[in-house]
């Protein structure tokens, strides 16, 4: 089967992270977002990914390459201006023959695609759409189905803290050609605001499927941090570290002997963590890291290349990539430092001046 996923958004919302490099290249336990997707996608079978972007394209294209080194083959459809959603799907069509599985560029999950194909042949349906249940429903748009799972109605972020139904789009498609050719070409179209509601009017058979497993929607610096702390809690360890206690290090990691760890964490080759640096709860730590003598890290995601001064404690955060934190700082909790920012010994950047 064909895939495609979507990845020309600007990533607005993830904004310091976001500036200097796409969403779906930010690191989730030190690997990109989309390896996440190619792994699923090779897993169904996949071997040819078109990768529907514009913004920030060349990023993709120095990480990514022509696919070989991940074992897929990968064809770039490029917009020159963003067609949404909808439209970049339609703009691809030249290079999806037959049913094409599209999934957004920011969404970590373990779908079973297996088991959402085989339920899109077997109720003969024009486009499926995978939903999942989330305990509040108010910063997406609901899906309702029939009892037979085939989708009635769209409703776009209700008013109010009372939700008729909890299953939301959960941003993996499977679509037949006529449904990919019904989107108009060359227009900036939203699948899920604009060609779903009018499948369903022109009489489509749009299925669901609902997803029980994992998933997160990594479109805020909040859900970005709370997938880092989710994928501690399931151990889904990224593949290549090794376990000492709590610690899950790469090779080429440098983690001294007194450091206490309480909790789990992650640490990226070419790190080097010093004396008694106490790390707490559940940190990910990137590539040529270095934390220095009896810091205190809790909670707290570190990106590649940043430093942490001595005595520090960072706690709750994000620490963008080289960013660098001096000595004897306090920063967090909620805090989120862009890529390369400074702040000089004695700073603090805590939550509330309050004692
Ligand atoms: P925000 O700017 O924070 O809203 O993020 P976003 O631009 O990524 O938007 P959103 O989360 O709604 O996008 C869902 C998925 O569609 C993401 O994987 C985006 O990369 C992708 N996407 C959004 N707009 C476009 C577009 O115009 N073209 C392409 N190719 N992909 C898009």
């Amino acid at each position: 089967m064909n895939a495609l996923i979507l990845l020309g958004g600007l990533g607005s919302r993830l904004r310091p992270l976001t500036l200097s490099r796409p969403k779906p290249l930010l690191p989730i336990l030190n690997r990109p977002l989309i390896s996440y997707q190619i792994d699923l996608l090779k897993k169904f079978g996949v071997k040819k990914v078109v990768l529907a972007l514009g913004h920030k394209a060349s990023h993709f294209r120095r990480h990514l390459g022509n696919g070989k080194s991940w074992g897929v083959h990968f064809i770039y459809s490029f917009e020159k201006e963003p067609l949404g959603t909808g439209g970049a799907i339609r703009h691809a069509l030249p290079h999806l023959k037959g049913s094409a599985i599209v999934l957004n560029g920011d969404v970590l999950s373990d779908f079973n695609l297996g088991r959402m194909a085989a339920l899109h042949r077997r109720k003969n349906a024009d486009a499926t759409l995978a939903l999942v249940e989330v305990v509040d429903p108010s910063a997406f748009g609901l899906v309702e189905t029939t009892k037979t799972g085939r989708i009635q109605r769209f409703l776009e972020k209700p008013s109010g803290d009372s939700f008729p139904i909890r299953t939301v789009n959960a941003g993996c498609y499977l679509f037949e050609p006529r449904v990919v050719e019904r989107i108009p070409a060359g227009k900036n179209v939203s699948i899920e605001r604009e060609i779903f509601p009018a499948l369903l009017s022109e009489g489509f058979r749009v299925e669901s499927f609902l997803h029980r497993g994992y998933w997160s929607d990594i479109g805020t610096l909040k859900t970005y941090w709370r997938t880092h702390q989710e994928m501690h809690e399931q151990k889904q360890w990224p593949s290549g570290v090794r376990r000492r206690g709590g610690l899950l290090f790469f090779p080429g990691a440098h983690v001294d002997g007194s450091v206490r760890v309480f909790g789990t964490a992650v640490v990226g080759a070419g790190t080097r963590i010093d004396r008694s640096v106490t790390l707490e709860g559940k940190n990910t730590i990137g590539e040529n890291v270095r934390i220095s003598e009896g810091s205190h890290i809790q909670d707290t995601v570190i990106l590649d290349g940043a430093r942490i001064g001595p005595r520090t404690r960072v706690e709750r955060s994000i620490v963008g990539v080289e960013a660098s934190v001096g000595a004897d700082c306090r920063v967090g909790p909620d805090q989120v430092l862009a890529d390369g920012a400074q702040l000089p010994a004695f700073s603090q950047i805590v939550s509330s001046l309050s004692e």
